[in-house]
């Protein structure tokens, strides 16, 4: 069985007052329901790189993971402005976000660099999680499938599939993404199954075990109805994800579906 993951992507959000009563909210709500066991869900947090290790300090002793939003190629050099994996898990993360789509749209970031990055990621001894998903027009056009194998591939053939191992993949509708509309229980779940089967066609037992998210207003009064999909294991949550409250009520219901 694959364990649920929730991961809040705090994108650039939080001045240190903000994320002090956000983390604390979550970790004390945490002890308050009995309905999420460190068991059942796996919660993470993605604060900007800045705050990382004040987060770290603070989610020591709780059962919230941490991760970055972003990294670099390089290990260590000339690369002004910028972090590698290695310096990111020396801070305390275990886990990376790799081709957000707010990285291939607005910093220019194509395939071959989310690939190299997957890569850079794991050998760093992170976890990437891989975004992928398709923008309106292209949905419209029937492109989704075309546009989420090509960004699949890429990784894959940069990466090496044994990479997957130690990843997991997250579907984001751009469409979806800040904008309210989600993606259908339905809709969500036919990529879902698509990337599974993408898996599955270069590692059988991977496809069983790999865990894909779903990212893109998912929200308390949606998560239950998209978790419940064979192929949803979690969700990659951007603005719920800076209100505790709502944040904790998607991981009950990731705790409920289970
Ligand atoms: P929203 O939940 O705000 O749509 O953001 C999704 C996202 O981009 C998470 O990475």
């Amino acid at each position: 069985m694959r364990k649920r993951l929730i991961a809040g992507n705090w994108k650039m959000n939080g001045a240190l007052a903000q994320i002090t009563s956000l983390i604390d909210g979550i970790a004390n709500g945490l002890l308050q329901i009995n309905g999420v066991s460190a068991a059942d869900v796996e919660l993470l947090v993605l604060p900007p790189s800045i705050y990382i290790p004040f987060v770290h300090e603070k989610i020591k002793n709780t059962a919230i993971g941490l991760g970055a939003q972003n990294l670099y190629l390089g290990d260590v050099g000339a690369f002004t402005g910028e972090v590698s994996g290695s310096m990111l898990k020396e801070v305390g993360c275990q886990f990376v976000l790799v081709g957000h789509s707010e990285r291939r749209t607005l910093f220019f970031e194509d395939s071959a660099m989310v690939g190299l990055k997957f890569k850079a990621a794991v050998l760093a001894g992170l976890m990437p999680i891989l975004c992928v998903g398709e923008t309106r027009l292209e949905r419209e056009g029937g492109q989704t499938e075309a546009i989420i194998h090509e960004q699949l591939n890429a990784v894959l053939q940069i990466a090496g599939i044994a990479a997957f191992e130690k990843a997991v993949i997250a579907y984001e509708p751009v469409w979806a993404i800040g904008t309210g509309l989600t993606a259908t229980p339905e809709e969500a779940e036919a990529v879902h199954a698509f990337i599974r089967q993408f898996i599955h066609q270069n590692n059988v037992d991977l496809a069983r075990t790999i865990r894909i998210l779903y990212g893109g207003s998912m929200k308390p009064d949606n998560a239950a109805l998209l978790l419940a999909m064979p192929n949803i294991d979690g969700g990659l949550i951007g603005g719920a994800s800076l209100d505790a409250g709502q944040f904790l009520k998607i991981c009950e219901a990731a705790s409920v579906v289970n």
